[in-house]
């Protein structure tokens, strides 16, 4: 059997930053209750109008994670695009970062719906094809425009302060033989070696609405919505049970971990890096205490980039990267959850 390994990584966040107070001014709320509650001190945000989109941020990280991994567009056998916030309904913009790489290289390319965990999920997917040798290089991206979905007023409030925008990529390639450097080979930056351990994906969609964007849908559609034109209408922004989230959460962050954990044989204490998706800090740091996972053991860049649910694992894995905090056969555990509700992990050798 073969299997996979990370050659390259990059990551891509809009310039423009918003604060805390920045939103302390749209909505009743303070600087002080947001680091509380969710650690978040900043995020950035698209300037609307100003050419980022999910697509294209999205196709801003793939292209740096090609260049880490020294592949070009051309060379890529498949494209796997997770968001919960495409550019359109439909088609997804997994066919869009087609385009803007190679429009006549025309691979598959497939939308992945799992909101926070959509990273994890499309690590696995991607993993699969090329364990079963249908595919040599994948490029997996995720990325998400939230601030132009957000309910910027207090009656948002709850949710509006914890998402931000931004993308960040894989290139995901074989490793067809023990020791083989496929990235160094092809000029890259040597992360050849990893290897994709083990993937665990769970859902439990009883209850899907406890965090989701009911409209627009095929059971609230457009027509509807302009017939009705209800100003008091909230079920096109993102509605959020967060007390409900946040408890469930804590518990399938530690299962899913343990789950990759026990499937490698391997302890916590033997974890170089944990990246959990970057939901909220208070539950990284609850993990964390659970586990009994040292500091520098757990990677978070929430107060710097809020929740940027697909996109917040590759981000943050990028900058682990770039900061030298991986080294060769070093072992990193990816663990997400969020709306579905949905939960998954990884566990790679570096
Ligand atoms: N600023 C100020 N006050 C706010 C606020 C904000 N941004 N958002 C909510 N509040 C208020 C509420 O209105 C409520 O006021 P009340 O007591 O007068 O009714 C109070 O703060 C407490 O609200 P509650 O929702 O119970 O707070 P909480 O301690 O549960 O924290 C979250 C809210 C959203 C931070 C927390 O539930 C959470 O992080 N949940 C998980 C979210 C998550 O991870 N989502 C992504 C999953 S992938």
């Amino acid at each position: 059997m073969k299997s996979s390994m990370i050659l390259g990584v990059g990551h891509y966040v809009p310039d423009h930053v918003v604060t805390n107070h920045d939103l302390s001014q749209l909505m009743d709320t303070s600087h002080d209750w947001i680091v509380e509650r969710t650690g978040i001190e900043e995020r950035r945000h698209v300037v609307l109008g100003g050419g980022d989109t999910t697509a294209s941020m999205g196709y801003r990280a793939s292209l740096l994670a090609l260049k880490n991994a020294g592949v070009s567009a051309e060379e890529l056998d498949f494209i796997i695009f997770a968001t919960l916030s495409p550019d359109y309904y439909f088609p997804g913009p997994g066919v869009q970062l087609q385009e803007m790489l190679a429009p006549d290289h025309t691979i598959g390319a497939l939308d992945i719906r799992n909101q926070c965990s959509g990273f994890v999920y499309a690590i696995s997917v991607a993993d699969q094809f090329i364990r079963t040798g249908m595919y040599r290089r994948i490029l997996v991206v995720g990325s998400e425009l939230h601030s132009a979905g957000l309910d910027m007023t207090t009656r948002g409030r709850n949710v509006s302060v914890i998402f931000g925008d931004g993308a960040g990529a894989v290139v995901v390639g074989i490793a067809e033989e023990e020791g083989k450097e496929e990235g160094k080979e092809a000029g890259g930056t040597g992360l050849g070696m990893s290897k994709v351990l083990s993937t665990h994906l769970h859902s439990e969609g009883r209850h899907a609405r406890e965090l989701a964007v009911i409209s627009p849908s095929t059971q609230h559609w457009v027509s509807h919505i302009l017939k009705e034109n209800n100003p008091n209408d909230e079920s096109y922004y993102p509605y959020m049970n967060g007390n409900f989230v946040f408890k469930h959460a804590i518990t399938r962050f530690a299962e899913v971990i343990n789950e990759a954990l026990r499937a490698n044989g391997v302890s916590s204490g033997d974890l170089k890096l944990m990246i959990p998706h970057q939901a909220n800090l208070r539950i990284s740091q609850y993990i964390q205490q659970k586990m009994g996972l040292r500091d520098e053991q757990v990677y978070n860049n929430i107060m710097r980039y809020g929740n940027t649910t697909a996109a917040s694992i590759p981000i943050a894995l990028s900058e682990a990267v770039a900061e030298g905090r991986l080294q060769r056969g070093d072992l990193l555990m990816l663990a997400a959850f969020g709306s579905g509700f949905t939960w998954a992990s990884a566990l790679i050798r570096w």
